[in-house]
């Protein structure tokens, strides 16, 4: 579902900086007879997912929905809290997650967006099984996610790249360097199970009641419960059993939506702690 506020946004806004050769008179009026003739979700594919002259595409329009949707929601609970994205590639979706702030009204909200800017590291163990994933897959440098990012107008006072592979950059002093505040909405995008694993331990120390986590790869290994995303998260909520994960939509062939509730003694803590 395309809400009446994202395509406005992309016909008064991004479209135009994605497309800025498309003059805007022509923009605007190929929206309007695609709308008149009832086509104008097709326009939102021709509109984002590419831009030829600068190759910033993305790799799924579904994802860039479900974090919409998930920014929206966020919006509408209340959440005070920060993006966090694992797995950048090129940075459309980091990118489109801070257009869909904007047009949510989340104007205090910073983005975090950690890559090794390298692709994935070596499939091993449990991630080593198939031909899906493998070492080196969506690789982009950190210098040109910076150029597009930049050129289609991030604001950097409010993003920031971690760069490195997860095993050394998901610290705790990364999350003090930071200032890290607890996470409005998370994407894990990471392919892996190692990955995924690496990913929740270090968002343990940020979630909060309410918290929106986006699962990018949860049906990839065959929507195996021993594989991937589904055995990181069945693990990380055994091992943490004062967090639960209620079910909120699926989206595009692979991806699972989820909103994180803590115990009662917890979210007391928490409140207690932020003097509420
Ligand atoms: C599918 S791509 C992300 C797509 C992106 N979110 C988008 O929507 O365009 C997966 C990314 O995860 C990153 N990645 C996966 N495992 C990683 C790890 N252990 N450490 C650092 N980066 C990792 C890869 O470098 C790659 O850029």
């Amino acid at each position: 579902m395309v809400s009446e506020s994202l395509r406005e946004s992309i016909r008064d806004a991004w479209a135009w900086r994605v497309r800025p050769h498309v003059p805007r008179a022509a923009h605007r009026a190929t929206a309007i007879l695609l709308r008149r003739l009832g086509l104008e979700k097709r326009l939102l594919h021709w509109l984002i997912p590419a831009c030829p002259r600068a190759n910033f595409s993305n790799l799924s329009w579904a994802t860039a929905e479900a974090v919409h949707a998930g920014l929206r929601r966020a919006c509408e609970a209340g959440l005070d809290g920060d993006y966090y994205e694992f797995g950048l590639y090129r940075g459309f979706t980091f990118w489109f997650a801070q257009q869909a702030a904007a047009a949510n009204g989340l104007a205090g909200m910073r983005f975090f967006g950690f890559d090794s800017f390298r692709g994935l590291p070596p499939p091993g163990g449990v991630d080593a099984v198939g031909a899906e994933f493998s070492q080196g897959d969506f690789a982009c440098d950190r210098a040109t996610v910076e150029r597009l990012l930049s050129r289609f107008g991030t604001d950097w006072s409010r993003t920031h790249l971690v760069e490195g592979f997860y095993e050394a950059s998901l610290t705790a002093d990364a999350r003090a360097r930071h200032g890290m505040r607890p996470v409005s909405v998370a994407l894990i995008d990471c392919d892996l199970y190692s990955s995924a694993v690496r990913v929740l331990e270090f968002l343990e120390g940020l979630l909060q009641e309410g918290a929106i986590l986006l699962f990018d790869d949860w049906s990839c290994f065959g929507a195996s419960e021993d594989h991937g995303e589904r055995r990181a998260l069945r693990e990380f909520l055994a091992a943490h059993p004062r967090w639960t994960a209620e079910p909120l939509f699926a989206f595009g062939g692979h991806g699972q939506a989820f909103v994180v509730h803590a115990d009662r003694q917890h979210r007391n803590e928490r409140l207690d702690a932020r003097g509420e």
